[in-house]
């Protein structure tokens, strides 16, 4: 486990804009930020984060947290991995006290494969720079292919030499596991025994992490060789996963972020020679069919995605796969295709940035029309293919199906008609049937996963609700979540002259215990720090190594009031409507939660008078009976009327 001084650390370095603005594009709204929601398709942002808070909440899915939560949440961390990625971000050392040994081998595998990676990386460059052999035959080569030195050293690009395990021993003479060594890839077993590199003779392009670190490789044959792949990568291991993997997306956030475009392309030296050519808004796919997982990462810098492939057919239809998938994340996508065998490596290299530039300006494809062209010409004459054709596209065209997308809708529908000589109307009815199976689909699979509870969060107050005093004198998490919210929010702003808000809040409800035993400890938690000179508030919580306090903490501070509507018209009538809300937030929170616990009590002494044997004992009840209805009464008086029952 993680030291508390070192969560304490953590906790007071964290940067909740600096962490969410790594995945989201955050713009200051007042004294908050806006961001399109990382968490579900929008187009318009209502994913909000407050810095003040250290919370988000998107308005649109109902998510919200703070920033571990965000970390556990987006990148499927654990608590305790998010702590160490804000520890590594923030230059704290961590201090643990014990940990399962499963978790330790797991973090110290993922470290050590990052230093193994790390070395190696080091290796090849040093080979690729001053070894005879990388001078002759690796850098040449780069060269002649028009990489500059100063791309090469960005790229990080490296040399693994031809003799059989110069890599492997220099591994092993630095203490590195075998087993370790094997994992990454960057070592083989041969002959049963014989541990040797496994990118001998070839050309490396390191794999970046977002941050920097380095993940795998991939590693090229130098030129041409019908007998070897030409390329070959790392095994997926604990920090390479294939699908979740964008070459070059490390040095491409920014420059996306800028273009407002994300260009995809197939090869690791497509994206390097766009890098040297100024263009920088590119990744590569690896030459495979996008995975959601890699739409996603697209899609937190842009929702515009240009492919550019070469003009042959394999690639292209292996983008094509993609497709669906992109549409219903609500990617914009285009196409464009290099001509004349050249791929974009080639042909920046050939036409020059500015008609490279041009010529992709010029040239995008709409991504749907164009695969409307390729099945058309595929189905040739045949009736029942064509029909496929109709279905097919009817089928992609159902993904774009939203609100917002409507007009872009209506004009693909238009011209899809059009190119497949068929009725508009009729294409519509299609469109729309494929729409309703998907979503009966996803409703199914929604009701079917069984953990469809009521929301975390819950949204603004239903207004409407009839009886509302009673609905809410039923639920002690509600009201109990109220008397915290008060204590957080206004717990040092004053009630009189004489006590702050916490203090008439803790003594109004001191003959009271809490329902809830989350609520009861983080009550009683906070009247501690209080009883040390401290002013905890929300923060103090926020972090706590409990997840089911943590959670709670943000639940509290994310949900408004719950309060009933009627109370405006009940305050108006008391005059202190027009006074600090806090007071009235206050007094609102203390009456809810008192009414609730004399209801409570009312119905435990009714209950006792029943099974009550002795004159004693019923007295007893009786005297209590009457002391709940006085008290009962000098709240009511104070507010009017309210209903109990
Ligand atoms: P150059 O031929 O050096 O220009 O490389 P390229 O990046 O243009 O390669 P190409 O267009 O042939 O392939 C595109 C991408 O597909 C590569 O960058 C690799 O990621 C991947 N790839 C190509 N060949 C192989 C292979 O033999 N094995 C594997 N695993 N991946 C390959
Ligand atoms: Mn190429």
């Amino acid at each position: 486990m993680i030291t508390p001084q070192t969560i304490e650390q953590i906790k007071s370095r964290i940067d909740i804009i600096d962490i969410i603005s790594d995945y989201v594009k955050l713009k200051k709204r007042g004294s908050n930020y806006l961001g399109l929601c990382p968490f579900h398709n929008e187009k318009t942002p209502s994913f909000t984060v407050s810095p003040s808070k250290e919370l988000y909440k998107c308005f649109g899915c109902g998510k919200s947290g703070n920033a571990i939560t965000f970390l556990m949440d987006h990148d499927k961390l654990s608590y305790v991995e998010s702590l160490k990625w804000l520890a590594a971000r923030y230059n704290i050392e961590i201090e643990e006290t014990e940990t399962s040994p499963e978790q330790k081998i797991l973090a110290q595998t993922a470290d050590s494969l990052y230093i193994i990676n790390n070395y190696a990386k080091d290796f090849f460059e040093n080979t690729l720079w001053n070894n005879d052999e990388g001078k002759e035959i690796a850098l040449s080569y780069l060269k002649e292919r028009g990489f500059r030195d100063e791309t090469i050293k960005k790229f990080q690009l490296g040399y693994n030499p031809t003799e059989k395990n110069l890599l492997t021993q220099s591994l092993i003479t630095h203490q590195f596991n075998k087993e370790l060594l094997l994992k990454t890839g960057l070592t083989v077993v041969r002959n049963n025994d014989e541990l040797v590199d496994n990118y001998r003779g070839r050309i490396i392009f390191p794999i970046h992490h977002n941050t920097g670190k380095i993940i795998g490789f991939g590693a090229r044959i130098i030129g041409k060789n019908d007998k070897a792949p030409k390329y070959i990568n790392t095994p997926e291991n604990e920090i390479y996963v294939k699908s979740k993997i964008l070459y070059g997306l490390y040095f491409a956030r920014s420059p996306i972020d800028k273009a407002k475009e994300c260009l995809l392309v197939e090869g690791y030296t497509d994206v390097i020679s766009l890098h040297q050519a100024g263009i920088e808004n590119v990744v590569a796919s690896g030459g495979t069919s996008l995975t959601t997982e890699q739409i996603r990462l697209i899609k937190k810098y842009t929702n515009n995605l240009t492919i550019i492939y070469d003009g042959d057919n394999a690639g292209v239809k292996a983008a094509l796969r993609g497709l669906d998938m992109a549409l219903e994340e609500g990617l914009n996508v285009k196409l464009v295709l290099i001509p004349d065998n050249e791929d974009p490596d080639s042909y920046v290299n050939k036409v020059g940035t500015t008609a490279f530039k041009d010529f992709v300006a010029n040239n995008k494809k709409d991504f749907i029309i164009f695969q409307l062209g390729i099945l058309l010409k595929d189905a040739g004459n045949d009736i029942n293919q064509k029909n496929n054709v109709v279905n097919n596209i009817a089928e992609t065209l159902s993904k774009i199906n939203r609100t917002e997308d409507f007009t872009k809708l209506q004009e693909y529908i238009k011209q899809c008609a059009s190119l497949l000589k068929i009725d508009e109307g009729g294409l519509t009815t299609l469109v729309n049937k494929y729409k309703r199976d998907s979503i009966a689909k996803e409703e199914k699979k929604l009701y079917s996963v069984g953990d469809f509870q009521t929301q975390e969060f819950p949204q603004q107050p239903t207004t409407n609700y009839t009886d509302s005093d009673t609905l809410l004198l039923h639920q002690d998490e509600a009201i109990e979540k109220n008397i915290l919210k008060v204590l957080f929010e206004h717990g040092y702003k004053s009630w009189n002259n004489e006590q702050s808000i916490a203090l008439y809040v803790i003594n109004e409800l001191s003959p009271y215990k809490f329902h809830n035993p989350l609520l009861a400890k983080i009550y009683a938690a906070f009247i501690q720090e209080l009883n040390e000179g401290k002013q905890p508030d929300a923060k103090t919580f926020l972090y706590h190594t409990d997840e089911a306090i943590r959670n709670m903490i943000i639940s509290i501070t994310a949900s408004p009031y719950e309060l009933s509507p009627k109370w405006d018209e009940k305050l108006q009538g008391l005059n202190i409507t027009n006074r600090d809300n806090s007071i009235q937030d206050a007094f609102m929170s203390v009456t809810f939660f008192k009414l609730r616990k004399i209801k409570k009590m009312f119905e435990e002494n009714q209950q006792q008078l029943e099974i009550a044997t002795t004159p004693e004992q019923q007295l007893q009840l009786m005297k209590d009976h009457l002391l709940f209805k006085e008290e009962e009464s000098k709240i009511t008086k104070a507010l009017g009327t309210v209903i109990l029952k």
